[in-house]
């Protein structure tokens, strides 16, 4: 890890301003649905305590688009973290997020309580990265943590300008998340075997052309695979496709070609009739897609060829569902290739899930625990993945 961590600080009396990602998903009454990243915020925020600092959190809710609106209040978060942190000597909220209010609050933080700012997002300064709300976050705390993996791709007032007027480290879980995702692109014990999904290739572009530099093989699948079939002249039938990205498809063929990666496409696809569960199906060969059939999962034959790729490789990221797995018959592809993860982690190998719908449907398959990381950020390890340098990483303090 280039950047310093919170172990890097002497934090004996002193003030932790902590960014973190507590956009967890509520349903309509507000409960909390999922508090994965809640929890995974927790050794930051116990480190901290135990090392005799005082914490005040901030964190973005929803997309409020910097207006007040209680249904994004982060009362439901406090609440929970409570539960979730029975050794915080107190768990406080503040309605305010800067300014006097927040000060006086911050300022009453002793060791081992925690505050909990506002949504950021209330705030129209926040997205726009203003440097003056920058400057008011900064004066309530000592030095700035951002633990907020999930945000980091986002260059907003609490997860980077901040950074600019107080020294910035990263908590236990950003480090975990850089250690993990960038590990594997950096120095991947190999076979390296990534798997991308997902309905569009236009969304993929960018991490399909980073990967195919590093990997030993490319699966691909889910809605996204059809581009790359019609381009090699593949008939789809009423397939989602994109004809604008077939000269990319094309492109990112030779480009694995090239680079010796092995590109591996569907041979084989559940087909249906309608975008429905109720939908009638059948199987079918790649070359024998129908006019009015559209494909809506690999097909038994990939997801064995997919299986044992997985299977065999030393790491493996996962970005993307094989098809829409959120309609039972056409779930199969996507929990083989979940149950290959899990037996490659018995087999030794680092297996990562990329965030996003793959997360989800590790969740639903009830094998998340056997991934050796299942990250925390969907959009934050895109731009991992794509290459890109994460806003809220680059502003933090050099080791
Ligand atoms: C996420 O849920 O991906 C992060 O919290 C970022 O949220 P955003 O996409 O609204 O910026």
């Amino acid at each position: 890890m280039a950047k310093k961590t919170i172990r890097d600080v002497e934090w004996a009396g002193k003030r932790a301003l902590v960014r973190v990602d507590f956009n967890v998903p509520q349903d309509d009454s507000g409960a909390i649905t999922d508090d994965t990243r809640i929890r995974a915020a927790l050794p930051t925020i116990r480190y901290l305590i135990e090392h005799g600092a005082g914490v005040v959190l901030m964190s973005h809710l929803g997309r409020p688009k910097g207006k007040v609106n209680p249904k994004y209040s982060m009362r439901p978060v406090v609440e929970r973290l409570f539960e979730l942190l029975p050794e915080a000597s107190e768990v406080k909220k503040t309605e305010a997020i800067t300014g006097p209010a927040a000060e006086a609050a911050a300022g009453s933080v002793g060791p081992g309580q925690v505050l909990m700012l506002e949504n950021t997002r209330f705030d129209p300064r926040e997205e726009k990265n203003d440097p003056e709300m920058a400057a008011e976050l900064a004066k309530l705390g000592d030095v700035f943590v951002n633990d907020a993996f999930g945000a980091a791709h986002r260059a907003n007032a609490s997860t980077e300008g901040v950074a600019h007027h107080l020294m910035g480290v990263a908590g236990l879980l950003l480090e975990k998340e850089l250690a993990f995702i960038g590990g594997a692109l950096e120095d991947p014990a190999r076979p390296f075997v990534t798997i991308i999904g997902g309905a569009k290739i236009s969304d993929k572009i960018g991490v399909i052309d980073n990967l195919l530099g590093k990997v030993n093989a490319l699966l691909i699948g889910g809605g996204m695979a059809n581009t790359f079939l019609l381009a090699m002249g593949k008939n789809m039938g009423d397939s989602l496709i994109e004809p604008e990205s077939v000269e990319v498809a094309r492109g990112l063929i030779a480009k694995a070609e090239a680079a010796g990666a092995r590109l591996i496409l569907p041979v084989d696809a559940v087909i249906a009739d309608a975008f429905s569960a109720s939908a009638n199906t059948k199987t079918v060969s790649v070359d024998a897609v129908p006019a009015g059939w559209r494909i809506l999962d690999i097909g038994p034959e990939t997801a064995k060829i997919y299986a044992a790729e997985v299977r065999g490789a030393k790491t493996v990221i996962w970005n993307g569902p094989m098809g829409v797995f959120e309609m039972e018959p056409f779930a199969k592809g996507t929990f083989a290739v979940a149950t290959a993860m899990a037996d490659a982690s018995a087999l030794g190998a680092i297996t990562i899930i990329g965030g996003g719908d793959s997360v989800a449907a590790i969740e639903q398959a009830g094998l998340a625990d056997k991934m050796s990381h299942v990250s925390t950020g969907g959009g934050a390890s895109l731009e991992l993945l794509e290459g890109k340098v994460l806003p809220g990483v680059a502003a933090l303090a050099d080791k």
